[in-house]
């Protein structure tokens, strides 16, 4: 699908900004879903180099977007740049989301709410009874996840970074129930753990393979992957073959959109298969 970077049209447009920007699949998403629902409106990748950054979000409201989302490397730019940043925003210290109101800039970050739209969706009750976590990796969608998971109940949270002072800092950042392991702890901790989620860049295409021995996890463990290229990751394989319940990661990408849309074209959209399939087609 060819899909123009600016906006062209009468009609509201939104983007997406980052640097690159190129990859993003968020405009798939969200012409299936104006198209879906008959509205009219438009959504494009708009490229944004990093030292153009905040004079964007300072001219947004004289520019031709209704909203945006906020990619690479721009989400704390975002975040310091909107007149108002919600509290899972300001929680995250980063925005992905943003739109006009009466005239002030308003920022969001939905990727919490996106990581557990799909956990509802695809293993409902997953937080029935919130145990004992275990997140891989400390970077800014380690703490969305670390968010979500707080606000569901999820407690103690063990946190995993090759970077260990990144992962103190979470703990730090994140309160009494999370704490900063090593990867020779996860074996000792898989035993007691409900959810095993993977937020680093390992098992993702042209990346090294995420190796973790899940032999000692308990039957019930849930495993999830925020990686989604390919869709199922070496992790994911792994626990398949343990038998262990898995969440592949392309549903995150999907529900994290539903709340920008709804914001600027005024409905709320579904994350349907078709979707999926859409989406999967064009890696
Ligand atoms: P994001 O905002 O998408 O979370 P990020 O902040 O760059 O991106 O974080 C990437 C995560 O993947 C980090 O936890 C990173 O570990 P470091 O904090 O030590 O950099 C992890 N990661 C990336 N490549 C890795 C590798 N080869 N081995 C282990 N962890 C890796």
């Amino acid at each position: 699908m060819t899909i123009s970077n600016t906006a062209t049209s009468a009609v509201p447009t939104a983007c997406v900004i980052g640097w690159p920007v190129k990859h993003s699949r968020s405009p798939i998403i969200h012409r299936y879903w104006l198209s879906e629902l008959g509205l009219a409106g438009d959504y494009v990748r708009h490229p944004v180099e990093p030292e153009q950054a905040v004079a964007f979000f300072a001219d947004f409201a004289n520019g031709p977007f209704v909203g945006c989302n906020v990619t690479v490397p721009h989400k704390e730019t975002a975040f310091a740049a909107v007149d108002h940043a919600d509290a899972v925003a300001t929680a995250l210290g980063a925005v992905n989301t943003v739109w006009l109101e009466n005239g002030r800039l308003m920022g969001s970050n939905t990727d919490a709410e996106g990581f557990i739209a799909n956990l509802d969706h695809l293993a409902p009750g997953f937080d029935a009874n919130p145990g004992a976590a275990i997140v891989l990796g400390a970077g800014g969608a380690a703490r969305a996840v670390i968010w979500a998971l707080q606000a569901r109940g999820f407690a103690p949270i063990h946190v995993v970074n090759r970077t260990r002072d990144r992962a103190e800092a979470l703990a730090e950042r994140f309160g009494a129930d999370i704490h900063a392991v090593g990867w020779e702890d996860v074996p000792a901790l898989l035993p007691q753990a409900s959810l095993l989620v993977n937020t680093t860049s390992l098992g993702m295409e042209g990346q090294p393979p995420l190796e973790i021995d899940l032999a000692p996890a308990r039957d019930t463990l849930l495993v999830t992957d925020i990686v989604y290229i390919p869709l199922e990751t070496p992790l994911l394989k792994a626990a398949r073959a343990r038998g262990l319940q898995t969440v592949d990661g392309l549903g995150m990408l999907l529900h994290q959109a539903v709340p920008g849309f709804e914001r600027w074209f005024g409905q709320r959209p579904v994350v349907t298969p078709e979707l999926r399939r859409l989406i999967l087609a064009d890696m």
